[in-house]
């Protein structure tokens, strides 16, 4: 699957996603590492703070698909959805918390996860590591002198 497949299929999910409030679209594409791709978008609520980023609900299913740990890459896009094809200009990253949801499925399998950062017209691609993303970050490693 080629960068530009699998922005494609975040921008397709982008397009899925439920985002009244603030009529920002987001998807999220990952790819596992036996080949699998699974999808998500944005969910939000009329209660705010219980909207669910792209990028987990994209997570929860690779979760469920090939397990955290096999993550091999991922795919965000977001932009206005309204149409027939997601549309913007400006490349979109992951927000802090999706960035710590990342962080433990790069830590379990050991792999700096690469993250493709696309404009909702895919025309402008950023490409960051979850290591430079959040950097000095507390993962399931970090847990290892607990009791
Ligand atoms: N959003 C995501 O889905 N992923 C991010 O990484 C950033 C923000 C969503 C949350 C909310 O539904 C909308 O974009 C505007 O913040």
């Amino acid at each position: 699957m080629t960068d530009k497949d699998l922005i494609k299929i975040a921008r397709d999910a982008a397009l899925k996603a439920y985002a009244p409030y603030s009529h920002f679209s987001v998807g999220c594409a990952i790819e596992g590492v036996d080949g699998t791709v699974v999808s998500g978008a944005n969910m939000e609520n009329s209660c705010y703070r219980l909207g669910v980023c792209a990028e987990l609900s994209a997570l929860t299913a690779a979760q469920a698909a090939f397990g955290l740990a096999g993550v091999r890459r991922i795919a965000v896009a977001g932009g206005d959805g309204s149409g027939t094809s997601l549309v913007g200009s400006s490349p979109v990253t992951p927000c802090g918390g999706c960035r710590q949801a990342i962080l433990e499925a790069a830590q379990l399998s050991g792999t700096d996860i690469e993250i493709l950062c696309a404009s909702g017209d895919g025309m402008a691609v950023e490409r960051h590591r979850i290591s430079a993303l959040i950097p000095h970050g507390f993962g399931p490693a970090s847990l290892k002198d607990s009791a």
